[in-house]
């Protein structure tokens, strides 16, 4: 598969690899470096183009590994630096290209920088790297402003000397204070590091946060305000730009991916600008159901915005932090955008599983970039029924279970039916972080593989087409009639693309031959959620 363009961020499949629940190469119950290059040839028979890994650095863990304590470091539990620097390479071997994770708006509370801050005096240059204030209240016993974590509970966390410090998420990641020269410079010698080591890209972690109203202003939570005292800042362009000055620096092509939560496409474009990121996440499409018209709407206003700044847009459908799309699908409500994360009582898997395979021909056929997170490709459910003494996620724990937080999308893989973790780990492996459900022995990989009728072979089929059909990935798209709940469209080079979200069969175009399709087809006509592919004439 050749790329089509050098500025591979255009079109390319990503990836997402998730360390901790991936492949556990050493038997310790938690995925691994030396797991991920075991499965490099899988990756690479799957027909992805790159992989994004989230963060793999030295962490305590309070928030799975974003928290970070060194970005130099290969935390021990995943491997060591030269590991993933032999990593990187094998990839390349394959023409895999490499995302790393960088996470600026927090830093973990082990890191050097935080315990020197807590060491030294309240206004030191050593507190200045972060958001430490007085409280309020006759003694400073009540918190600086009432900003909530995003995680749940408050946004600040009060230090033996008195002060508070502010954690948008836990407490355990100290916001750091861009507003400091030295932050940025820091940064910017991380992002030259992985850059110098092969690194292709980096995805920014919660990038539209980073810069803060030093006045610390309260807001009232029911409403979003214009401007808001922390989400979506001017400031954060700047930082932007002297990001992109170091990609840029680079002769061969290097990218910048943002994390940008912001529901106004205006405001979310204006990060993608020619000197800034080079892609963003396309969050709008996921929350959108499997709802043809909320489909519609998302991608004309996705693809405007971007052709705005002449970004490429950007398809996921599910990642690290969100109700996997099998289970999000199978709910009876799909219709609204509320529950990317919710608990899900009732779940028809098959109905979640056949729009699935729906989606992913719609994803894979849209302009851009799209992204494939580990697991999807064996179409895994959301694992609901985690035991309360075995969920590790914060969101979990801080809001008492009110969220059921996303330990249920990051159970570790099932590989095939060597060991009893289903090959996650070798033969006689601690058990892995978290529960596997015994249901997944009959989605592992191996299985998969050998299935034409599977999950894994439609992810290999279409993705190899992707790769080989020119009109794909980058490009424009033309909307062609179709019934009610019916999205057709073309991308020019007689390809076509069919999703049937409607309740009735409906009939394919005339003059066509069939590509792919998600499921057996009869006739000339196409069942309810369900794809297709096709060459017109
Ligand atoms: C977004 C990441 O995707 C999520 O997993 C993490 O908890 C937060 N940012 C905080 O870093
Ligand atoms: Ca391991």
């Amino acid at each position: 598969m050749t790329p089509r363009t050098t500025d591979w961020w255009r079109h390319a499949a990503i990836y997402q690899v998730y360390p901790r629940s991936f492949a556990d190469g050493n038997g310790d119950g938690i995925g691994d470096l030396a797991g991920v290059r075991s499965r490099l040839d899988y990756l690479h028979r799957l027909g992805i183009e790159a992989i994004w890994f989230s963060p793999w650095y030295l962490t305590p863990m309070a928030d799975a590994g974003y928290d970070v304590t060194d970005f130099r470091q290969i935390d021990p539990r995943f491997g060591t630096l030269a590991e993933a620097e032999k990593l990187i390479d094998e990839a390349h071997q394959r023409n895999i290209r490499i995302i790393v994770d960088v996470v600026p708006n927090h830093v973990s509370n082990e890191h050097a920088w935080f315990l020197a801050a807590l060491d030294a005096a309240p206004d030191s240059p050593e507190r200045e790297l972060f958001w430490f204030r007085d409280g309020r209240g006759e003694s400073g016993e009540l918190p600086p402003n009432e900003w909530q974590s995003i995680f749940g509970g408050p946004a600040w966390t009060r230090v033996p000397d008195g002060q508070w410090y502010l954690h948008l998420f836990a407490p355990e990641q100290p916001d750091l204070n861009w507003r400091n020269p030295l932050v940025r410079d820091e940064y910017e010698e991380v992002l030259r590091f992985w850059f110098d080591r092969g690194v292709d890209g980096i995805r920014v972690d919660s990038a539209a946060m980073c810069s803060k109203d030093p006045a610390l202003p309260d807001y009232d939570h029911t409403v979003f305000p214009d401007p808001h005292p922390y989400v979506d800042l001017d400031e954060n362009h700047d930082i932007y730009r002297g990001w992109r000055a170091v990609a840029d620096s680079y002769p061969d092509k290097r990218a910048l991916i943002g994390e940008v939560w912001l529901a106004d496409p205006a405001r979310f474009a204006r990060y993608l600008r020619a000197d800034e990121l080079h892609t963003a996440f396309n969050f709008d499409f996921l929350g959108c159901g499997w709802d043809a018209l909320a489909l519609r709407a998302c991608i004309d206003q996705t693809l405007a915005a971007h052709a705005g700044v002449e970004a490429p847009s950007t398809w996921v459908l599910s990642n690290h932090d969100v109700t996997r799309h099998v289970t999000r699908y199978g709910r009876p409500d799909t219709s609204t955008a509320a529950g990317i994360r919710q608990y899900n009582p009732v779940v028809d898997e098959d109905l979640g599983r056949r729009r699935a395979r729906a989606a992913a021909l719609l994803t894979m056929a849209l302009p851009g970039a799209v992204y494939i997170y580990q697991g999807e490709e064996l179409g895994l459910p959301e694992v609901e029924n985690i035991p309360a003494d075995r969920r590790d996620d914060p969101i979990y724990h801080r809001t008492q279970g009110k969220d059921p937080g996303r330990d249920g999308c990051r159970v570790p893989l099932p590989w095939d039916e060597s060991t009893e973790t289903y090959g996650f780990g070798p033969a006689g492996a601690d058990r892995p972080w978290l529960p596997q459900p015994t249901a997944w022995a009959q989605l592992n990989a191996a299985a998969q593989e050998s299935d034409p009728a599977s999950m894994l072979r439609l992810y290999h089929t279409a993705l190899a087409l992707r790769g080989e059909e020119p009109a794909l990935g980058d490009g424009p798209l033309t909307w062609l009639p179709a019934p009610e709940k019916v999205l057709a469209f073309t991308r020019g080079g007689g390809f076509t693309c069919v999703i049937n979200l409607s309740e009735a069969a409906t009939p394919l175009p005339p003059n066509s031959t069939v590509l792919v399709a998600s499921q057996p087809l009869t006739g000339a006509l196409l069942p309810p959620d369900t794809g297709v592919w096709l060459r017109t004439f």
